[in-house]
């Protein structure tokens, strides 16, 4: 899979959801299905956009025991989604639990990323909170590094640290990237954002883009500005 831009679709329900996605006539955009939409329509939501053609990733940041967290992965691989991702924090047993239960019999599977500290979360309370004594992006750097041990394709993080986490994992390692915001955009409630052009030149290897897409006046010719500024 080479660059792409993958819209969130942060939609309360199905119909919201095919709504929005009935506008993309002409192309067939790679959509991110997370918590909201898959609790309230459940695994069916997930067959019937991939009917559609749509590649998905499916963003549930799965955090459990290695047993369960494996056992969960198997029952999404037969979703036959194309990205998953679970919580750096589960350990790195956790982590190549979760490869395996993904993985077919042929060895081929979806790509699977981590996401390390949530963006919510920040250096105060995850000294204070969490009781972790350090620097967040030392703390970042390390659950990435303790991904690719565990054979993992990449992580989701801000665009800013994407070339950080290329020097620290090698090239080749994902950098799945949402935080994306055109400049004439709203901040909403990301704090540190960047173009989708800033975001090609610091590295990224898949932008996540929700709000300037689906709250757009024209998502369409919006989602191409995206792929224009962000893949050619
Ligand atoms: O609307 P917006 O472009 O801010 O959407 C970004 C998407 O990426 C949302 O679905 C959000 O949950 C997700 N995300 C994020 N920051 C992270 C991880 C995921 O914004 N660190």
């Amino acid at each position: 899979m080479g660059k792409d831009v993958i819209i969130a679709c942060d939609f309360k329900n199905k119909e919201e959801t095919l709504n929005f996605l009935e506008q993309f006539t002409e192309e067939k955009p790679f959509i991110k299905i997370g918590m909201e939409l898959f609790y309230s329509e459940g695994p069916n939501i997930v067959r019937e956009l991939n009917k559609m053609g749509h590649k998905i990733f499916l963003d549930l940041k799965l955090h459990d025991i290695p047993n369960t967290v494996q056992k969960a992965m198997t029952s999404l691989l037969r979703l036959d989604v194309d990205m998953c991702n679970v919580h750096a924090t589960g350990t790195i047993e956790m982590m190549k639990a979760a490869m395996k239960g993904l993985t077919r019999e042929d060895g081929t599977r979806p790509l699977l990323i981590s996401v390390t500290q949530l963006t919510s979360t920040s250096e105060e309370r995850m000294q204070d909170e969490l009781l972790i004594p350090e620097k967040l992006d030392k703390v970042v750097m390390h659950y990435a590094k303790n991904t690719k041990l565990a054979g993992l394709d990449g992580v989701v993080c801000s665009p800013l640290e994407a070339g950080k986490v290329k020097d620290v994992c090698g090239k080749e390692f994902l950098t799945v990237t949402p935080g994306i915001r055109f400049e004439t955009d709203e901040m909403g409630d990301q704090v540190r954002v960047t173009t989708p052009k800033k975001a090609k030149e610091l590295g990224s290897d898949y932008i996540v883009v929700g709000r300037p897409i689906t709250k757009s006046e024209n998502p369409v010719e919006t989602y191409r500005r995206c792929i224009k500024d962000f893949c050619e």
